[in-house]
């Protein structure tokens, strides 16, 4: 099951903090691979919608907030392949409805709404049972496509001819992509996380995802994963907080190498990562990747607020 996916093309950025701190910088440029559904969020639907597919399911159901990224390639996706989809969005109906939420509903997505405290309530059985009741036999994709199929799909993100990069830099929500990514590495290779919520619980969570995914028996390249790391000193102040010199930054950024960063993750994950290389945190020689995880229609609900 496939779109009509441009090759992600990597992009060295030629920046003299980089060559000062004596270390090279490529972007994996995943924002470019398809107009609606690209980033990380292809690789966390893939072996969901394969495994709907296969078990002949024909509706998919989500959740997400209202500026979900995830509901917006969901309902792109579904569209393209065929599935009707039915997007769950946290908290009330707000009309009219922002560009995330009117695009969904312009590709088929029904939109439902589910007041905050069920909404918290979601992945249990009490309401996956009424909303299976509510709407008939759905396959049900969590929330952010955070799930072992969506890791398995993140494995295939840094492919085996990115290894000579020493080391990938990836956002972080979940980290369900930096936990498919680390398996994907190879023992000598290592994933740097950036955690855009507050919070330093994301440890945890990456140790279970690898764990249970290990556990399945799915396929992975080395049987473990490569080190990872979390750095948690550029969230900002939490999800989709911004401050004035991140907005600068990523401005700038843009400018300077034709590359849209959104603030809610890439711009946090970038800016980190320019500020390290200014404290030498890396080696000298080191390759470093970063991953684009697209996101950029969140500058779009910017233009039309
Ligand atoms: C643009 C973007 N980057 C990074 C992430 C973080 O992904 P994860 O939740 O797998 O850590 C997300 C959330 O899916 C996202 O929308």
């Amino acid at each position: 099951m496939s779109l009509n996916f441009i090759p992600p093309p990597t992009q060295k950025i030629d920046s003299d903090i980089a060559r000062l701190a004596g270390v090279e910088l490529y972007v994996l440029r995943l924002d470019l691979m398809h107009p609606w559904v690209n980033g990380n969020k292809w690789y966390k639907l893939k072996y969901n919608l394969a495994q709907a597919k296969e078990q002949g399911y024909k509706k998919l159901l989500t959740f997400g907030g209202a500026y979900s990224n995830h509901i917006y390639a969901t309902a792109a996706a579904g569209k393209l392949l065929g599935f009707p989809t039915i997007g769950v969005i946290r908290g009330e109906e707000t009309l009219p409805l922002n560009s995330t939420l009117s695009f969904a509903a312009q590709q088929g997505m029904q939109l439902v709404y589910l007041e905050r405290a069920t909404y918290r309530q979601k992945h249990s059985f009490e309401v996956q049972a009424d909303l299976r009741k509510r709407f008939g036999e759905v396959f049900i994709i969590p929330e952010g496509g955070s799930n072992l199929q969506g890791v398995r799909g993140c494995l295939e993100i840094v492919s085996a001819a990115m290894q000579v990069f020493d080391t990938v830099c990836v956002a972080c929500g979940t980290a369900t992509t930096l936990a498919g990514i680390a398996m994907s590495l190879n023992p000598k290779q290592r994933v740097l996380g950036f955690p855009v919520l507050k919070g330093g619980f994301l440890a945890k969570d990456i140790e279970n995802l690898i764990q249970n995914y290990l556990a399945t028996g799915l396929p992975t390249p080395y049987g473990s994963p490569a080190p990872w790391e979390l750095i948690c000193d550029y969230h900002f102040g939490g999800y989709a907080k911004v401050k004035d010199d991140l907005l600068l930054f990523s401005q700038q950024f843009t400018q300077a190498y034709n590359i849209p960063l959104d603030y809610v993750y890439t711009a946090k994950m970038f800016y980190g990562v320019m500020d390290l290389l200014k404290q030498g945190y890396f080696s000298k020689g080191d390759r470093l990747l970063l991953i684009h995880t697209g996101g950029l229609q969140v500058l779009k609900q910017k233009a039309h607020q």
